[in-house]
Formats: structure tokens, sequence, C-alpha cells
């Protein structure tokens, strides 16, 4: 479906929910998060019915995240039924790996066509600083196991944080070297915690991993579905990419929307403008009429984030969510 700026939006990331088995420092609290209830979640039933109606509009790519995505039950039957609707051509899931490798099997037969990890570091103790939890190991594995699936494109996603994994990252670029995966640096955006720490400029890490590794080369091809730059390093099989939403703006070329896990569709990550999907499934309404809401919310998606910059007109509007439940 074409916006009203003339933009292709394709690819929907939804939130199955917005629990988590871990507690990023610059994600969620440690303490006072109240869980919505399930029945505020949408089933997947509901899940399928709206994928089926995004499918018909030009939705093509749909990509699962949470809270933790894998902490909802049976998650691959969802992979399953979202995979064989018309119009679908990948499905794929971000996740944070602790419960990964005991669900690939099913997550593969499922017909996942790429799973993105994320993790900052692989010392354990600022592992557990970062996020609450213990469990580099378990990722390790997780990150190895995803590798033997060929049929699944594989990711590590990392969010470097000044002055705390700053000595991992090289760690983790290293991983792109041996294997068949693309390591993906994310600069941390100004949502909900993530407001109170210091982003790492792309260009001031792309300095210190061309002095470890030498020359990056930025790579012109299409690679994935997003807003990542990537770069080639000679001797290395994997990428290097960055996702820099606010030094690098991409808005213009944006091509997602998002569905959080109550039903709402929201079209920027920034703003809480979008529709209660949820109300009009459970009120009733039949496809078409959901179908015209959509269109209309897609149409109406904002021109881009403000980041960084005063807004008064759309300060009203400013996303107050936390990234758990919006789904990053
Ligand atoms: N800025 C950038 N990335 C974030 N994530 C969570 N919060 C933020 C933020 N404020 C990342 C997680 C994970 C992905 C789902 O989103 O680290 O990689
Ligand atoms: Fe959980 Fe991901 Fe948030 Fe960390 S960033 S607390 S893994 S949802």
């Amino acid at each position: 479906m074409i916006d009203a700026l003339g933009r292709n939006i394709e690819y929907m990331r939804i939130s199955v929910t917005d629990r988590c088995n871990m507690r990023c420092m610059y994600c969620m609290p440690h303490e006072g998060v109240v869980w919505r209830p399930h029945e505020e979640m949408l089933s997947y039933d509901e899940i399928v019915r709206l994928c089926k109606i995004f499918a018909a509009l030009g939705i093509s790519k749909i990509k699962l995240t949470g809270g933790e995505p894998l902490v909802r039950k049976n998650l691959s039957s969802l992979v399953k039924r979202i995979k064989s609707l018309d119009g679908i051509e990948n499905v794929t899931l971000t996740t944070n790996g602790l419960f990964l490798a005991q669900q690939l099997d099913a997550l593969s037969d499922a017909g996942l066509d790429a799973v993105n990890i994320s993790v900052d570091t692989f010392d354990e103790d600022v592992f557990q600083k970062i996020t609450g939890a213990s469990g580099v190991q378990k990722i390790r594995e997780a990150i190895n196991k995803a590798l033997t699936f060929e049929n699944i494109r594989v990711k590590v996603n990392c969010v470097p944080l000044k002055g705390i994994n700053d000595d991992s990252l090289a760690e983790l670029a290293l991983l792109a070297k041996d294997h068949r995966l693309s390591v993906r640096f994310i600069e941390m955006m100004p949502i909900g915690l993530g407001r109170q720490f210091e982003a790492f400029k792309e260009d001031e890490l792309k300095t210190l991993l061309e002095k470890q590794f030498g020359p990056m080369t930025y790579f012109n091809g299409k690679l994935g579905n997003g807003p990542c730059r990537y770069y080639t390093v000679e001797g290395f099989r994997g990428k290097i990419g960055f996702i820099s939403a606010v030094s690098h703006r991409f808005c213009d070329k944006c091509n997602r929307i998002r569905l959080t896990s109550e039903g709402f569709l929201k079209t920027c990550l920034q703003y809480n403008e979008g529709s209660d999907l949820k109300a009009l499934l459970r009120s009733g309404k039949d496809d078409e009429e959901i179908k015209m809401c959509i269109r209309d919310t897609i149409f109406h998606k904002p021109e881009g984030h403000h980041f960084g910059q005063t807004f008064d007109a759309q300060c009203s509007k400013t996303e107050e969510h936390k990234m758990f439940q919006i789904g990053g």
C-alpha cells in the first residue's frame, strides 16, 4: 500500500506480547511493570485474521517481536499460519535468544525465514548488568544452532551503550568474520528508558571497528527489509550494519507499520497515532470495514520522527510507551 507521501508500506512488525524474560536497562524497568492481562492481547486467531487483511492490502513481510516473542506459547504455530497466507512472502522473528535453541526446529518446520538475535555483549557480567539476566552461553548456543538451518537467515543485533558495552562491540562484530551472518549496531533511540542513555554515533563506532578490522566498504546492494546500511569488510563472510534512526534519519524511505500486542496499529514509532484494530475486531466489524480503517490509517502515516528536535505542535502526540510495549 502506498501512503500519502508515496512510501510503499509492505512490512509489518507484530508484537505478540509485552512480556519478557529479560530486563534490558534501556527497555524495561526492573520493578513496577504491569503486564496487560491476557484477554487484552490479541489471540493468534485475531492476529491471523488481521494478517490476512493486511496481506490483501500489500503487506508481504511480517516480523514477530515482543517483548520477547518466544515467551508466548507455541509461537511456531503462529509462524506457520501466517506463512501460509496468500501474499505473505516472509515471516521473521526478533528474539533475545534465551529460549531460541529449544524452539528452532519447530520454527524452521513452520517456515521461519529469518531470525534476528539481540545481544549486546558476550561478557557475562556486563550482560547481567544490561539485561538483569544470565545467559551468554545460551545465546551463543542459539546463534550456533540457528546457523545450522540453511533456510533461516541469521542476524545479530547489538545496541552500543556508551561506557557500558564499549569493550564488547569488536567481539560481536567478529561473529560476521567466520559465520554467514550480519552483525548490526542499532543506535539507541530516545524512547522510554532509552532516553537516559547516550547513543554511540555510527561514525564513531565505524572508525573504532575500522581501526581493528581495516576499511569498511559501503554495500550498495539490497539486503533485508529495512533501513540498515551495510558494509563489507575484507576477510569477513557476513556484513556489518548500522541502523541509526537519529543520526541517519530514514523516515523518507520507511516501509513499515507496527501492530502492538493489544491490537493497536501504529504507523510511526514515535507517535501514539494509529487505530485500535482490536476494538474493531471485538465489536464484530467485518473484513471490509477493518480494511477501510487500515487503509485510512496507513495513508495518514506521519512524515517521520522528530527525535532530538523541538516540535511543539506534535508534543501532545509523542509516544509515551516503553519499547517493550511498542515492539522495537
Ligand atoms: N533504542 C534502540 N533499540 C532498542 N531496543 C530496545 N529499546 C531500544 C531503544 N530505545 C532494541 C533491543 C532489541 C530490539 C528489539 O530493540 O535491544 O535489539
Ligand atoms: Fe526484553 Fe528485548 Fe526489552 Fe531486553 S530489549 S527487556 S530482551 S524486550
